[in-house]
Parts: C-alpha cells; structure tokens; sequence
C-alpha cells in the first residue's frame, strides 16, 4: 500500500513535470510568433518594447507601467493594448499562461 501511494505521488509530480515543460515550449513557441519582433528574450535592451530577460524571475514590478508582477496583470496586458503595444485577444487563457511560465523561465 504504501509503495502505492509512493508510486502515485512519483507519477503526479513527474506529469506535473512534463506539463509545465510543454506549457514552456508552447509559451516559447507563441513569444517567438508574436512578441520576438518588439521584444528580446536575452537581454533587457529595448526593441520596440523592452526586453524580456528576467523580467519575471528577478523584477517585483514590470518596467512599463510599474505595476506588480502577476499573472492577473499580464493577463490584463495581453487583453488592452499598452502604448504601442497592441492586445492580443485571441489569446486563450492557457496561451497566456503558457507564455507566462515562458517569461518566468527568462
Ligand atoms: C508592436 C510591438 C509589440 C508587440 C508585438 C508586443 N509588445 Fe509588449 N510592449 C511593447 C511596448 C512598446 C511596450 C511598452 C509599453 C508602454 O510603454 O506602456 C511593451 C510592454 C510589454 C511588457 C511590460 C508591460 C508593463 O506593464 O511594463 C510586457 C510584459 C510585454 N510587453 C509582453 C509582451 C508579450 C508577451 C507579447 C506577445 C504576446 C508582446 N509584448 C508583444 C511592444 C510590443
């Protein structure tokens, strides 16, 4: 019984595991089909908008707008346009969040 569990446990967090790794992939896949063009991935540098480096993993705000970083907000990012930045409503709520755990990677 107990192997079982343990067993089980292993499985939850290896799928998890797999999960966020394709969740990532996705994410990249979206950044480099929308966003590479106005922002850099390895560097902080400005493009169009700025760069992307960290700017999850090390920032407590985002540089634009100073606001918090969250997932609630990135979401609002994405659904109005910001300064030049356009919105990207066609995005799904799992597109989003896939391109958030991309960022957060950064
Ligand atoms: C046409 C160019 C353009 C595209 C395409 C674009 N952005 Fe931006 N982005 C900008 C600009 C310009 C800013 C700075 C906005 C401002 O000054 O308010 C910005 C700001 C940001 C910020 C910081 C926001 C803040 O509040 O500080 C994030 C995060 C961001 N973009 C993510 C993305 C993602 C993810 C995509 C792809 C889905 C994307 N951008 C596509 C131009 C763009």
């Amino acid at each position: 019984m107990k192997h079982l569990a343990l067993g089980l446990v292993l499985f939850v967090v290896l799928a998890g595991k797999a999960e966020d790794d394709a969740s990532v992939k996705r994410g990249g896949y979206i950044f480099m089909n929308r966003c590479v063009m106005c922002h850099f991935p390895d560097t902080r540098k400005t493009r169009v908008g700025p760069g992307m480096k960290g700017i999850i993993s090390q920032n407590s705000f985002f540089p634009a707008s100073k606001k918090r970083v969250s997932l609630k907000f990135f979401k609002e990012l994405l659904k109005k346009p910001a300064g030049i930045m356009p919105g990207f409503k066609d995005l799904s709520p799992r597109e989003i969040k896939d391109l958030y755990r991309y960022l957060e990677g950064l």
